[in-house]
């Protein structure tokens, strides 16, 4: 296989010009020892059967290299063989139908990743074809939803006639597409042969713990491209999480193009072009849906308004100063929940972005409403005092936000046509004392930031709402870099290290009210975040929350170290720029890693 006349290239070609263009004779073999890849010398002679890393990862302990890992049967078999990459198809079991299109986009976006594990080196031709079939029993469910089922089996065999048959069942095409991501994980590359390869035998049923398993992106404390937005999907569907929350406008811009009111981003985004247009939100949400993900769109109010608002009289507190009065971070801003004309505008973009995103929940924000800010402002007080004879306490001014949110919802209801379910952040409105007043929780969604012991969750959860966790002291993920608006570090410092994530378990937080958990989600606010570093930022420390809600293991992230090394891997060769966790001799040495290697593991 590594013939001589090679190898006295690879010597000539070394002394000439000092570069390596012919494959080396291999020197490092893998062996699985108790559940651990070992690195070894080939000894002279047995090249033939030495084994590349990725085959071992595949193989070597329960899991295998899955991410994350399944939470029913598992059973890969130990023979691989060599497959064709221009013989893949992807066929639609039950022919033409909705689910068609989505399954053709799937199976695009499969080849492509699987093309993406040997670069740069090139793919030996030769090998078996690969047929997959995807079987989606309900085509016509082709929106992901809070119920729908998202399981799938996986089950590889060869049929008589030589080629490899993969049969993907599921319900909805949601499973069918972590099927498809699942199959991706157990075809390697064999960097020793430049080969494809897969097992001969598998067999794997699957479907996560929670139904709602997110990321949030902000894109307007700074602006983030839609390349990014894309590659970001990329990545949440490579770890089988299922959202993208878009907070989209905020107090310093407004890139969110509404048809509507094109007034609002003209003024309000940063630049021209840092916009989003109609039609770069119709490409994400279509991007997304091929990918198993939902556009969560959220339109924070009454607070984190300002930019481009500026030609209204809607926005009270717009960069007033000193702002540490009125906000938590400057510029401040809040709507007037006074001016009868603003309810007109927020119907509009209510529709537009329904229009858009058709969204299956929609977030109205609700964070950090600032009681200082209205009260320092004489009309709105007067206002108060007038129509209702409300003083200035707490309670008058949560009676306020409640005259805002009733009207902010019925002009968003009149819109939808029906009644879908509203996210709101924990706030002074989700306290005890009136959350259920205000917020009934059959129509509103709890998306929790306060610390997971704080006394707020267990309220909620005792009140009986449904909770999305985002508890900022493991899911924050700006966290830990230098101060903005203070000196020293920011506010949540230090960082957040991806065991943090993979253990904050809302089953744990949740006790035996977690199945009114739907789910999790990594935030990441973008004060200090732009283009240039989300990818480091987000991954893969979310993926290590991805694996958290999928299976809700009962192990900690030291069983799942080695598997996490491999999956960073993956999303850098599928183009995600992931921070680089240990150095790759961790890889190499799996037994060795000194926190999840065979001599620390509990
Ligand atoms: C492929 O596998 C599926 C599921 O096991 C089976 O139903 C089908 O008959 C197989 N196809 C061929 C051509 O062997």
């Amino acid at each position: 296989m590594w013939s001589n006349s090679c190898i006295f290239f690879v010597i000539l070609v070394l002394s000439f010009i000092g570069e390596n263009l012919c494959q080396t004779t291999p020197v490092w073999t893998y062996e699985c020892i108790e559940g651990y890849c070992q690195k070894r010398r080939i000894t002279p002679g047995s090249e033939n059967t030495a084994i590349s890393l990725s085959a071992c990862q595949l193989l070597c302990s329960g899991y295998g290299s899955l991410w994350p890992q399944p939470t029913g049967e598992i059973s890969i078999g130990n023979v691989l063989v060599h497959i064709n990459f221009n013989s893949i198809d992807i066929l639609e079991g039950r022919g033409e139908n909705s689910v068609a299109s989505l399954i053709r986009a799937g199976g695009k976006n499969f080849k492509k990743q699987i093309e993406s594990l040997a670069t740069p080196r090139a793919i030996n031709s030769g090998g078996k074809s690969l047929i997959v079939t995807m079987d989606i029993a309900d085509p016509e469910k082709t929106q992901l939803t809070l119920d729908t089922d998202e399981s799938y089996s996986l089950k590889v065999s060869e049929t008589s006639d030589g080629r490899m048959n993969a049969t993907i069942s599921a319900p909805t095409y949601f499973g069918g597409r972590h099927g498809l991501e699942t199959l991706g994980q157990v075809i390697i590359y064999d960097d020793l042969r430049d080969q494809l390869q897969m097992p001969k035998d598998v067999y794997i049923t699957d479907k996560p713990v929670y139904p709602y398993r997110g990321i949030l992106l902000d894109t307007a404390r700074n602006y983030i491209s839609v390349a990014t937005i894309k590659r970001t999907i990329d990545a949440i569907s490579a770890s089988k999480l299922n959202t993208l929350h878009w907070h989209i406008t905020d107090t310093h811009s407004f890139p969110y193009v509404s048809t509507s009111r094109p007034e609002l981003s003209q003024i309000g985004a940063y630049s021209k072009k840092k916009v989003y247009t109609p039609s770069d939100v119709e490409e994400i949400v279509k991007y997304a849906k091929e990918r198993g993900v939902r556009v969560l769109p959220e339109f924070d109010a009454p607070a984190h308004v300002g930019e481009g608002w500026q030609d209204t009289d809607f926005v009270a507190c717009f960069n007033k100063q000193p702002w540490q009065d009125y906000c938590v971070e400057p510029p401040c801003g809040q709507f007037d929940p006074t001016r009868p004309k603003l309810y007109d505008a927020l119907e509009n973009i209510y529709k537009d972005m329904i229009a858009q995103f058709n969204p299956d929940i929609f977030h109205m924000g609700g964070d950090e409403v600032s009681m200082s800010c209205w009260n320092s402002t004489p009309s709105i007080v007067e206002w108060m005092k007038a129509a209702y004879g409300w003083d200035r306490k707490e309670e008058d001014f949560i009676k306020l936000w409640d005259v805002f949110q009733s009207q902010a919802l019925e002009r968003f209801d009149r819109q939808a046509g029906k009644k879908i379910p509203i996210v709101m952040w924990t706030s002074t409105l989700t306290k005890k004392e009136y959350v259920e007043q205000y917020l009934p929780k059959d129509r509103y969604i709890i998306q929790i930031w306060t610390t997971g012991r704080d006394k707020v969750v267990s309220e909620l959860l005792d009140a009986g709402y449904r909770l999305i966790l985002s508890n900022y002291d493991a899911l924050y993920l700006d966290c830990g870099y230098a101060g903005w608006v203070q000196g020293g570090n920011n506010w949540c410092s230090p960082y957040i290290g991806w065991q943090k994530l993979y253990d904050n378990s809302p089953a744990e937080i949740g006790g035996n009210r977690k199945n009114q958990f739907l789910g999790a989600e990594a935030a990441l606010w973008t004060e200090q975040v732009d283009d240039t570093s989300v990818d480091s930022r987000i991954w893969p420390r979310a993926a290590a929350l991805a694996e958290r809600l999928w299976a809700e293991p009962t192990t900690n992230w030291r069983a799942a170290e080695p598997r996490m090394l491999i999956h960073r891997q993956r999303l850098v060769n599928r183009g995600i720029q992931a921070d680089a966790l240990e150095p790759e001799w961790c890889l190499q040495y799996e037994e060795n890693c000194p926190l999840g290697g065979k001599f620390n593991r509990p």
